[in-house]
């Protein structure tokens, strides 16, 4: 009895010891029959520009710039953004919330659509991996 309350604290402690919210968003976009997941093609979706309705290219390193162990800077504010690597920047790819809002919001304005759970996570496992 008591090793099973000891396995199912060490359950629940996993995510949040792991990679958390990377972790936890690829194993949903698998259940939904995404994968398996490349990090060279999350690397090129990285890069990949796509010019928009208002004739800019842009890409995911217009504002994360296309080395994610360095900072970043805001196309139009200008505002450094910290670096998206987890391996540089702990903090990052950590919470499951906060990454699907800015895919949302990214997706749409870097490529005018959402991106798939695919593309989301060849991008994940990218990061992750460096
Ligand atoms: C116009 C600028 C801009 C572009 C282009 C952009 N982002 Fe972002 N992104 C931001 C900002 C600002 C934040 C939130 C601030 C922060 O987390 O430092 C953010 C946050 C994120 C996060 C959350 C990071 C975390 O800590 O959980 C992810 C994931 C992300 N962006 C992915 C992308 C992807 C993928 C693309 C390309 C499809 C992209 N972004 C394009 C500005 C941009």
């Amino acid at each position: 009895m008591k090793t099973r309350y000891i396995l199912l604290a060490g359950a629940l402690l996993l995510p949040a010891l792991s990679h958390g919210g990377g972790e936890e968003l690829l194993a949903r976009y698998s259940a939904a029959g995404a994968g398996p997941f490349d990090a060279e093609r999350g690397r090129q979706a990285w890069l990949a520009e796509v010019t928009s309705g208002k004739g800019d290219a842009r890409s995911c390193s217009s504002c994360h710039g296309s080395d994610p162990k360095q900072a970043g800077r805001h196309l139009r504010t200008r505002k450094a953004i910290k670096p998206m690597a987890p391996s540089v920047e702990p903090a990052r790819l950590s919470d499951p919330k906060k990454i699907e809002k800015w895919f949302l919001r990214n997706c749409k304005w870097t490529w005018g659509r959402t991106c798939s759970a695919q593309e989301k996570g060849d991008i994940l496992t990218y990061l992750n991996g460096l």
